[in-house]
């Protein structure tokens, strides 16, 4: 049998897709590698040491940190400041951003990464899926300087690379640096990524949306428009509901077999509740690459340019055809 490709043997085989490449992107992929597998290990036995639970205290956003929010956010940040392969670091578990080449002066590298090191938080202690979220950027401010704001603020088309790991039945690492969409599932036993979805992409028709309902009265009647026309028993609807909470997953599952996820405006979260920067530029990256499309209602997601780190918007991503119904149904009613 045909031994399947490992994660590191493709990011190197795939160097050559940069030119003037330095090896230093393959070097960051790595470390995320690396940071991704020991949060895997402190995730699947989080029933078994004191992991679980809240911290007792808000993170960037007032929102309850988890035990796992704060550990995984170290994991990554250490793993990337050790190994000296990144200049800067923005994450949402942070009120500021780290400046590694403020800290170490002969630092030369040119990217900067963000993340969400803990996606969906509030499954954590009911043994459901999490994950992570990355994306890259080469910084714009001079390479051997401290970087600035303006290197975390830039368009999500910008990003160099970005990606998820969903820590799930299996753990898989799915990522893009602009060429196609590539999935990686562990082997537990050995340690290793092995490619086990290449270049994915999603199915031609979408049957599942994912929203939580629970904020219905809330959303713009658009919104509420599209959610009715999903439930319509007409043609081949009504279309599926699911929604895990954690959008890793949900948009996983929705690659996979065709969806929609939909967080829009709510009471509670005016601007919708996602992070640009950490959560909708990355999956807004992945989705396009996979054929699909991210919207906030009426504009290209990785167009918008950011104000700040921790900017929320509305976000709708998934198959395009799902994505562009949304999209004219709030052009019509809101
Ligand atoms: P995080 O755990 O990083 O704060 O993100 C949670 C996000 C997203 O992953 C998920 O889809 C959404 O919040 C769930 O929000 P609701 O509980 O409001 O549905
Ligand atoms: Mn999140
Ligand atoms: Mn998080």
């Amino acid at each position: 049998m045909e031994q399947p490709k490992t994660l590191g043997e493709f990011v190197i085989e795939k160097q050559h897709e940069f030119p003037y490449s330095t090896g230093e992107l393959s070097s960051l992929l790595n470390s995320i590698r690396l940071a991704a597998k020991i949060v895997n290990h402190y995730v699947n036995k989080a029933g078994l040491v004191d992991i679980l639970g809240s911290t007792g205290t808000n993170n960037a956003h007032a929102e309850e940190q988890q035990k796992l929010d704060v550990l995984a956010n170290k994991l990554f940040i250490n793993s990337l400041i050790n190994r000296e392969i990144a200049c800067g670091i923005a994450s949402e578990e942070e009120e500021d951003f780290i400046s590694i080449s403020g800290m170490k002066k002969d630092n030369q590298n040119k990217y900067v990464v963000l993340i969400d090191p803990l996606d969906g938080s509030s499954n954590i202690d009911v043994n459901v899926s999490v994950g992570t979220i990355f994306s890259i950027y080469r910084r714009i401010s001079p390479v051997g300087t401290p970087v600035t704001l303006e290197d975390f603020l830039q368009p999500g088309i910008n990003q160099v690379a970005a990606g998820y790991i969903i820590y799930g039945t299996s753990t898989m690492l799915v990522y893009t640096t602009g060429h196609g969409v590539n999935g990686f599932t562990l082997n537990p036993a050995i340690g290793t990524f092995y490619l086990s979805h290449p270049n994915m992409k999603f199915p031609d028709k979408g049957k599942i949306y994912s929203i939580n309902e629970g904020n219905y009265v809330h959303f713009p009647l658009g919104v509420k428009k599209f959610i009715k026309y999903c439930q319509e028993e007409e043609d081949d609807r009504p279309y599926t509901s699911r929604y895990i909470g954690s959008l890793v997953s949900d948009f996983h599952r929705n690659l996979i077999k065709g969806g929609v996820y939909l967080y829009p405006q709510t009471a509670k979260h005016p601007n919708g509740k996602l992070r640009l920067l950490y959560e909708c530029n990355p999956m807004a990256f992945l989705a396009e690459q996979a054929g699909g499309k991210a919207s906030d209602g009426k504009r290209r997601i990785l167009e918008i340019k950011p104000q700040k780190l921790h900017q929320r918007v509305p976000f709708y991503v998934g198959n395009k055809e799902m994505v562009n119904l949304i999209e004219q149904m709030i052009q019509i009613y809101d």
